[in-house]
């Protein structure tokens, strides 16, 4: 979005050792007990019956698996927290006025394009428009694609490259990019707000103490409070809580993969990413993108290619991905995630069982 936002956050913080430690804990016993279990379904009544207390035993062993994953998880992710910083001041005079100008085109120069037109939450949609860029309100595409803002406000900043330090700073952004909202200034917007039958009054009740509650940056607060009610509930986080029935046993081998894997030496915390800057060609330089990245925003060679590790809640609703939009599918991402991040080949049914396990960190009140 917009390049005149550059709030200088801090320097990428590495991969941390100690959950690369994590990430390969072996936790292989779970997936020989479930082939077992799998075998044993097929097993006629009469062997069942003579297989009852091994069964039963190992039925038990497969529980204290999932219990010591579910432990393992807890401490690499860890449930998403109930809500988000600075949201304790959010009042609902301000989430409603954030809300209606967030479905609101009167943001945009030709009045065509709200924040819901890239980031859209209506029709079950995932928080994206689900393009590899943007279409502006002149009819020019932006070079990166649209993240989703579902959580996004647990983020430690905004934009791929992390230049807008909070949601209040980001949302000042998109309303006046040229090749997004692009209206011509700050004052336009105002006297367009100010003209409006019911704004003047709805600012007035959402920011009670401002002589002059009409203000861009009142505009940007309001829409950040809107934004910090968009957090996700996912079976993941069910599962986290204690329930055993939340997941699959293909989508437990799933998160047991990607733990494996080593993903979680970026992709941690509750967002599973969002919380640090990491290069992307880490291992195997990625050469699909001439994006600086962080360089852009430090002047730092050093930070190229750097960007902020993307959270992966609802990344199924997401496609396409990277800060490009050019990787069309999950399994993709992933192939080459392992690639350029890990210098792993990962076989089809790693990438398979991966992908299961992702589809189950979509918020369950969302689907195409
Ligand atoms: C024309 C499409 C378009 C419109 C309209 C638009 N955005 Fe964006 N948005 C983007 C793109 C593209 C990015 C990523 C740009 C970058 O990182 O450099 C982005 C980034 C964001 C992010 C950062 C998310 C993250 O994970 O870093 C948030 C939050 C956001 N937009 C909210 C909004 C809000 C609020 C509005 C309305 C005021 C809005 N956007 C309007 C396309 C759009
Ligand atoms: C060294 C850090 C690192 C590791 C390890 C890593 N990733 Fe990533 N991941 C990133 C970064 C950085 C990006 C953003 C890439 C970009 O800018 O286009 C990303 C992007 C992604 C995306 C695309 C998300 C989107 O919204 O576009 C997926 C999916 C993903 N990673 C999954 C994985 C999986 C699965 C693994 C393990 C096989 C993995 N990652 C390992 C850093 C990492």
């Amino acid at each position: 979005m917009s390049d005149d936002i550059r709030h200088p956050t801090r320097l990428p913080c590495g991969a941390d050792d100690s959950i690369f430690k994590l990430g390969s804990l072996p936790i292989v016993s779970i997936d020989i007990l479930l082939r077992w279990k799998m075998k044993v379904q097929k097993m006629t009544p009469a062997v069942l019956l003579v297989l009852m207390a091994g069964f039963g035993a190992a039925s038990a062993a497969l529980a204290a698996d999932v219990a010591v994953l579910r432990a393992q998880a807890t401490a690499v992710f860890g449930p998403l927290p109930e809500a988000m910083p600075g949201a304790a001041g959010d009042t609902s005079e301000r989430r409603a006025l954030g809300e209606r100008l967030y479905f609101d085109p009167i943001l945009s120069l030709d009045r065509s394009q709200s924040c819901n037109t890239c980031h859209r939450l209506d029709a079950g949609r995932g928080g994206v428009d689900n393009e590899a860029t943007s279409l502006g309100v002149k009819g020019e595409r932006g070079g990166r694609n649209a993240p989703t803002v579902l959580n996004a406000g647990f983020q430690i900043a905004q934009f791929w490259d992390g230049r807008a330090a909070n949601l209040t700073e980001q949302a000042k952004g998109p309303v006046l990019n040229p090749v997004e909202m692009a209206m011509p200034d700050e004052a336009a917007v105002l006297a367009r707000l100010a003209a409006d039958a019911e704004y003047p009054a709805a600012f007035s009740a959402a920011f009670p103490n401002d002589d002059a509650a009409l203000s861009y940056h009142n505009m940007a607060e309001a829409i950040a409070a809107f934004e910090r009610t968009l957090r996700s509930d996912d079976r993941f986080d069910d599962f986290l809580g204690g329930d055993d029935t939340a997941l699959t046993s293909a989508e437990l081998q799933g998160l047991e993969t990607f733990i494996n894997t080593g993903c979680t030496a970026c992709h941690n915390g509750p967002l599973f990413g969002g919380n640090s800057y990491q290069k992307l060609g880490l291992v195997e330089p990625y050469t699909a993108s001439t994006d600086p990245g962080r360089e852009a925003l430090t002047g730092n060679p050093a930070d190229r290619g750097f960007f902020k590790v993307p959270m992966l809640r609802n990344v199924a609703l997401t496609a396409p991905y990277f800060h490009d939009g050019k990787v069309a599918t999950l399994e993709e991402a992933i192939t080459l995630m392992a690639r350029h991040q890990l210098g792993r080949e990962l076989a089809q049914d790693e990438i398979a069982s991966i992908a299961a396990f992702l589809r189950s960190l979509s918020d369950t009140k969302r689907g195409l």
